[in-house]
């Protein structure tokens, strides 16, 4: 173990760590919760979701017991349902094939679905104080830049070498806090863009401080191709104010949310570009009134951006399909993606469903 460096760390994390309500945890069913939270969002935004599981779901059991639709509806904004979906399935699996015993040690843990390597060595460590090292984006950044590592932060051959690096690192006496404290330097110090290098407690240290290579460092392979996905969505409402959503049963973005009837196209489809599409005179036996047409609704995915339309039509009869009916009023007991959402928020949907054809 380098002292120098565990000394220096743990000295910085008694002033300036943030008081963050798992870190007084030592249920590892709790520390779990957060840390799947946390791989989908920053502390901040992380904080309410984390209140709402646990105040929902005290225990595995509960989460166990809670409907799918429902840990969707919880998770509703953090996007990446698939974690959602992973965190429910691993509830039931603790819950019942392992009798409420949360596994106790790292391989146990990491064979859980949804527990990479980082995963499993913060729940190892923070809730049975084990001596295994975390490795996240922030443990990256501060490694390769105080030690000068400049191998591709995101390839697996590199992978070894910073884990080697990040367990000689390790304080195996007390390797929550330790663990804590790197994550915490790594994320509120050694910030990805202009951190405060003069006044850093490792500036002595600092390869790239004394090399002036702070903005070089950690080195990144892969420029991920991102790829431009429009969804032109159509939202049908029925004289008694029903509409009809479907739960999205892919493999693809937002598995198990729901969305009204959509048609996706490469582009941006004008409205009378896209009357004249197979998918529309396929969906609209006779042409339909459009009541309203939305402005462009554009999220940002890690590797997608999309582009989504909204059209609001008004139905004599409802196509007949296996979507479900329901009632407009009560739209908010579903689970949207955050795209879809914001157009809810956005638009009074009944208001103009009512107003004269
Ligand atoms: N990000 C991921 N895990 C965290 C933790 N335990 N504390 C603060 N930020 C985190």
């Amino acid at each position: 173990m380098e002292k120098w460096f565990s000394d220096r760390l743990k000295q910085w994390y008694s002033k300036h760590k943030r008081d963050l309500p798992w870190r007084h945890e030592t249920d590892p069913y709790k520390i779990w919760l957060s840390e799947i939270i946390l791989q989908q969002t920053q502390v901040a935004q992380g904080m309410s979701y984390y209140l709402a599981f646990t105040k929902n779901y005290s225990n595995v059991l509960k989460l166990a017991n809670a409907s799918e639709d429902e840990v969707l509806k919880l998770w509703q904004g953090l996007g990446y349902y698939s974690r959602a979906r992973n965190l429910h399935e691993t509830a039931k699996k603790i819950a019942y094939e392992l009798k409420g015993n949360f596994p106790s040690t790292f391989n146990e843990i990491r064979l859980l679905k949804g527990v990479g390597d980082y995963t499993a060595s913060a729940i190892a460590s923070f809730a049975f104080n084990l001596p295994f090292a975390v490795l996240d984006g922030n443990v990256y950044r501060l490694l390769s830049r105080l030690f000068g590592v400049n191998l591709p932060i995101d390839s697996a051959s590199s992978k070894k070498e910073f884990q080697k690096l990040a367990n000689s690192l390790l304080n195996k006496k007390e390797p929550a806090l330790h663990n804590q404290a790197i994550m915490e330097f790594g994320s509120q110090f050694c910030k990805p863009k202009n951190p405060d290098c003069e006044s850093c407690i490792f500036k002595n240290k600092c390869y790239a401080f004394s090399h002036k290579k702070v903005a070089e460092l950690p080195v990144k392979k892969n420029k991920i191709k991102i790829r431009t996905r429009f969804f032109n969505y159509f939202v049908l409402i029925d004289k008694q104010g029903n509409v009809l959503i479907n739960k999205r049963q892919n493999k693809d973005i937002w598995e198990g949310l729901y969305e009204f009837l959509l048609i996706e196209t490469k582009n941006d489809c004008s409205e009378i570009e896209f009357i004249e599409t197979q998918s529309f005179k396929a969906l609209f036996k006779s042409k339909p009134t459009i009541l309203y047409l939305s402005k462009i609704y554009k999220h940002v995915l890690s590797h997608q951006h999309l582009f989504a339309r909204f059209y609001v039509i008004k139905c004599v009869r409802f196509p007949k399909n296996n979507s479900l009916k329901t009632p407009l009023n009560n739209i908010q007991k579903w689970a949207f993606p955050k795209l879809i959402d914001n157009f809810l928020r956005d638009t009074d949907i009944a208001a103009i469903s009512n107003k004269e054809i």
